[in-house]
């Protein structure tokens, strides 16, 4: 029951966040305050890499999508404390949550800086194969 409603208020919220970020999406992305080395930094050590990669392509590409997640830092912080996955019974590879307590809006900034930042000459994956298998096996429910 309760992994049943995680799943809707995720996806209400993930809506929410669908329509506030296409109206942004239409307009430029928005400045850029934090500090971009710091949040380099950050994303190593809260893992982010684990999933995004160390440059922010792979199984879900970052920087330079033209995702409406990332064109302000008010939504970007939105998305980062909004997950409802908070304590999924079973393990997942879902983006966590990350609440305030956890990484601080500051945190969240110097992240923000540094996806923006990110290049964009990101190398075509598609003819890896053991690259497509390990996204392949991420993609599959988790089985104990
Ligand atoms: C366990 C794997 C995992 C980890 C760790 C993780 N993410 Fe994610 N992330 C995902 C997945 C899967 C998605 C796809 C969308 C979703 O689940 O909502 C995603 C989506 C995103 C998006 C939205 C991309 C878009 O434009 O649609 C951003 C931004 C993001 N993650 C940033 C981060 C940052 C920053 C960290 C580290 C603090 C992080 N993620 C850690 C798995 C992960």
């Amino acid at each position: 029951m309760r992994a049943i409603m995680n799943k809707i208020s995720k996806t209400i919220l993930s809506l929410t966040l669908t329509s506030a970020a296409a109206t942004l999406a239409a307009q430029e992305p928005s400045a850029v305050n934090g500090d971009a080395s710091a949040g380099a930094q950050t994303y190593y050590v809260y893992g982010c890499y684990g999933c995004h990669g160390y440059s922010g392509y792979g199984r879900k590409d970052l920087n330079n999508t033209g995702s409406a997640i990332l064109a302000s830092e008010d939504v970007f912080r939105a998305f980062m404390r909004g997950r409802a996955d908070v304590a999924p019974l079973l393990p997942v590879t879902d983006m966590p949550n990350y609440p305030a307590n956890s990484l601080s809006d500051a945190q969240v900034s110097d992240l923000y800086a540094y996806i923006r930042s990110m290049p964009k000459d990101v190398p075509e994956t598609g003819d890896i194969e053991t690259f497509q298998k390990i996204l392949q096996a991420a993609e599959r429910p988790y089985q104990p």
